[in-house]
């Protein structure tokens, strides 16, 4: 029942602005040929409507009757106790002079568009308007979503201290943790987790506000919710259970929320916080350092903190390791007293560790089903990336010349440099640091990642070193993986930066770049939805029964060739419903743009990894391959699990030390590979035999380095591992899988299983060794066809099949280097290409087609129709041998 309810309610989001919208967005300026079957579609498709529409009004009309219609307006004044520094310190904030403006117009409009540079107020303020306003006393709560969960949870610690309130009442949730109560009242969440809640109540009905912060930051999932909450807003004010909206901004481009038809039929109106910003004196560089802006950002601090006046130091960089890297040259350079920060550093980690350690020990082997591990987003967190073993390393992204540069800045300053790191991943207890003033008589210096950009801001920040790059997910085409990159950043957010230094009083920019290459970059970031895979998304929209994306009130929409893409992918893996093969063109292409969602793809969309992955979970619980699928997808989506050791060497000890390092690579290689049946599973074989052997040596970081293993990637698979296999139990807790440290390597039979999942995830990726017979051109020698590219494709040198050739294959991705080469590469049988990949199959006698096996131009693959296959399906208890 509650099922029918969900999938009534978010229908609602389909039709209620899509009567219109079907006709311009479906039937662009084409005539309509009247033939019978349109007819006769159209008048279902009416009565449909018809009938839901009474139906709701029916229930609409009898929720009324047993619920008082809800005041619209709260009327009570809920006084708040704030101590006399806090009030004074509050008084000086912009935002708070603009608080009538703003809580009128939140009374008068459903939605409204907040902008004001960052450290205005709104993130601290505006919640607390609405609190004494009287927005979270009937039973309702505020909510308030942060693309990072940094923000989060720093944010409702602070509006909590500043309310006199505990944390019960001003809470916080992100992707691991919470300390939401039913007490709470204010509750700031990531984004990602704030899209769960509404895959499980599309109405939202606990929250009476919906605040969206950072909106100018475009993630995706920020994105989202708006277009969401643009017709949940409405939906909800129907059916008399009123609900507002803020959109926050740090900059005064909102046009994509406010001038969009599509979002808002009437666009909400914008209020314009007054930025108290001092100015700052922008420095470029004369020349622009390509590779190492890490050293550069080392001597630039060094030199501002010897010479220039008191004043906290703000260093941009793009990742974690790179934030440690400086935090650790920096503190060799300037070191502090050890027995006042150092110690207190050591003791946190320590606590730190211990914390981890804990946590690991409960989190694994169990399921809980309000423990979101099974959310398939990331929360937007973009340093994520840069790996999670990052504070315990130390040594492994040391670069030679480091040592060496630090004793030449080794001075003897006056004052202590107190360093301290800011990024996504950081413990709580360490951020909170950044905002407590510095020990008395040092200077602050806040080594961040763009976190520091827009959504934290520092106390007494002067001076600004901005290195002019971002990291940034990229889309990868041709295989559709996504991959983290360094990018230059755009000028709004390089401005934003060099805004921090202006908070206090006037500050100054260091851009370790030059005036040019600021010229170059663009103006404004774009939307992460353009430069993303889709197919990850159009799942997540039709777990929430949104079945035609493409009419979907984005702010900015991805093209329509990329939700194409997705659908089709997304229908061949069997998440979605295929679309009906008969009638014209144009009838096809519409009905494969709004697929529904099937229970395989519902099952998918609940395991945080892209889709063609997540369908090898939902197979693997088959034969007891579970372990081995979940810690295969870990590896796969890690990626770069080996060490790079083809880098040149630097000296002659050094290179006498890589190469014995790549020969014992070379041959754990081999040995991990397997022999007899498992050789055929390939490099998937090799990943898991390296992450069985690195965790039945304990995961350590000495196992890893002698053996060519990345030690901060084994740990991040670890991690997954215990995430995939939560979300695994929570899909089909009857399997009871856990992660087992000491694996055992799979027994033949379950190798053959396993490669038969394999193909059933990544049948897109298939490709067929060119045949003898049909070697025309000498380029195609020991190439591969694959159905999507005209050029042959090959089997990288380290594969473990570089030299078998098998005849079919299929590759995690295609990498171009010198060759187009395929990397992850499997063995597949013929005969299961045509059971378990139905959809990329020609089907046709023998006497038909002489040769029975062909991945023809047209991208399908012709087979005979053969009887006895193995058979892999969802739901089906085993696998059936033949
Ligand atoms: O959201 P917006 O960028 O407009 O400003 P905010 O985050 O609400 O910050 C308002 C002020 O509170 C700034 O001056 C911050 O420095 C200060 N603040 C603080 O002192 N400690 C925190 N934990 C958070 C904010
Ligand atoms: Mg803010």
């Amino acid at each position: 029942d509650e099922e029918e309810q969900k999938a009534e309610e978010s229908s609602d989001l389909d039709t209620s602005s899509d009567e219109e919208e079907d006709e311009n967005v479906t039937n662009p300026t084409e005539t309509r040929d009247p033939k019978e079957t349109d007819a006769k579609e159209e008048v279902t498709e009416e009565q449909k409507a018809t009938e839901q529409k009474e139906q709701k009004e029916k229930k609409i009309s009898e929720q009324e009757k047993v619920q008082n219609k809800a005041p619209s307006q709260p009327a009570v004044f809920i006084p708040v106790d704030r101590s006399p520094e806090i009030q004074e310190a509050r008084l000086k904030l912009p935002v708070l002079a603009e608080e009538q403006v703003i809580m009128e117009a939140v009374r008068e409009n459903p939605g409204i568009v907040i902008c004001g540079e960052t450290g205005s107020g709104k993130t601290t303020q505006v919640p607390q308007f609405l609190y004494e306003a009287g927005y979270a006393s009937d039973g309702q709560i505020i909510g308030i979503t942060e693309p990072r969960r940094v923000a989060a949870v720093s944010m409702s610690h602070r509006v909590a201290k500043e309310m006199n309130l505990p944390p019960q009442v001003v809470s916080y949730q992100i992707r691991y943790e919470g300390n939401v109560t039913s007490d709470t009242k204010i509750k700031f969440m990531t984004d990602g987790v704030l899209l769960k809640e509404i895959q499980k109540d599309f109405l939202l009905r606990r929250y009476r506000v919906i605040i969206i912060d950072e909106a100018h930051e475009r993630s995706v999932y920020t994105d989202i919710l708006i277009g969401l909450l643009s017709r949940i807003v409405p939906l909800r004010n129907k059916k008399g259970m009123p609900m507002k909206l803020l959109i926050m901004s740090a900059t005064l481009r909102v046009e994509d929320f406010t001038d969009n038809q599509r979002l808002f039929r009437t666009p909400p109106p914008v209020i314009k916080v007054d930025s108290r910003q001092f100015p700052v004196t922008i420095h470029f560089n004369k020349r622009t350092p390509m590779e190492d802006y890490t050293g550069e950002a080392f001597h630039k601090t060094c030199k501002i903190h010897r010479m220039l006046p008191p004043g906290g130091i703000l260093v941009f960089l793009t990742g974690q390791a790179e934030v440690h890297n400086l935090c650790r040259r920096l503190r060799n350079a300037f070191p502090f007293r050890k027995n006042n920060t150092t110690a207190d550093t050591s003791e946190a980690m320590r606590k730190f560790k211990k914390a981890k350690q804990k946590k690991k020990a409960v989190s694994l082997p169990r399921i809980d089903l309000d423990n979101y591990s099974a959310l398939p987003v990331d929360e937007g967190d973009e340093d994520r990336e840069a790996g999670i073993g990052d504070e315990e390393d130390g040594g492994s992204d040391l670069d030679i010349g480091d040592d060496l540069a630090d004793s030449e800045e080794k001075a003897d300053p006056s004052i202590p440099l107190y360093v301290l790191p800011l990024y996504s991943l950081l413990a709580p207890e360490q951020q909170a640091k950044v905002f407590r003033p510095p020990p008395p008589g040092t200077r602050l210096c806040v080594v961040a990642t763009n976190v520091a950009e827009t959504s934290l801001t520092i106390p007494g920040i002067k001076y600004v070193v901005d290195c002019g790059r971002v990291k940034k997910r990229f889309y990868d085409r041709v295989t559709g993986v996504s991959s983290f990159k360094v990018t230059w950043t755009s000028q709004a957010s390089a401005n934003q930066r060099a805004g921090r230094a202006g908070r206090t009083e006037p500050g100054h920019c260091y851009r370790l770049y030059s005036s040019a290459v600021f010229g170059d970059f663009s103006l404004f970031s774009e939307a992460e939805i353009t430069r993303r895979p889709v197919e990850d998304l159009v799942l997540q929209m039709k777990d929430l029964n949104i079945d035609k994306v493409v009419n979907f009130p984005f702010p900015t929409p991805p093209s329509t060739e990329a939700l194409v893409a997705a659908e089709q992918l997304l229908v061949s893996l069997g998440a979605l419903e295929e679309p009906p093969r008969t009638g014209r063109v144009k009838q096809i292409q519409q009905a494969s743009l709004s697929c529904p969602i099937t229970p395989l793809g519902r099952a998918m969309a609940s395991f945080p990894v892209t889709p063609r992955y997540a369908k090898m979970l939902a197979l693997g619980k088959q034969q007891d391959c579970l372990p081995y699928v979940i810690a295969v997808v870990a590896a796969m989506t890690v990626r770069e699990i080996f060490e790079d050791l083809d880098r040149p060497a630097r000296s002659e000890e050094e290179s006498t030390k890589l190469t014995q390092r790549r020969a014992r690579m070379t041959q754990m290689r081999r040995l991990w590979a397997g022999q007899g049946a498992a050789l055929q599973l390939g490099d998937l074989m090799v990943l898991l035999g390296a992450v069985g052997a690195c965790e039945f040596a304990g995961c350590t970081s000495k196992f890893c380095e002698d053996n060519g293993l990345r030690y901060k990637a084994m740990v991040e698979i670890r991690k997954l591992r215990g995430q995939l296999t939560n979300a695994v139990n929570a899909v089909c807790p009857e399997v009871g899988v856990f992660v087992d440290p000491k694996m055992t390597p799979p027994t033949e039979h379950q190798v053959v299983c396993l490669r038969q999942i394999v193909l059933a995830g990544l049948g897109d990726h298939l490709a067929r060794r060119v045949q003898a017979e049909d070697l025309l051109d000498p380029k195609w020698k020991n190439g591969y066809k694959t159905p999507l590219m005209d050029d042959p494709v090959f089997i990288y040198p380290n594969s473990a099949l570089f030299k078998t050739l098998p005849e079919f294959v299929v590759y995690q991705e295609v990498m171009e280097t010198t060759k187009m080469y395929m990397r992850g590469v499997s063995a597949v049988e013929a005969e299961w290409i045509p059971q378990l990949l139905p959809q990329y199959c020609h089907f046709s006698s023998p006497e038909e087609s002489p040769s029975p096996w062909f991945c023809s131009s047209t991208g399908t693959i012709r087979c005979h129709r053969k009887s006895t296959f193995f058979r892999v399906g969802w739901q089906l208890p085993a696998v059936e041998m033949a």
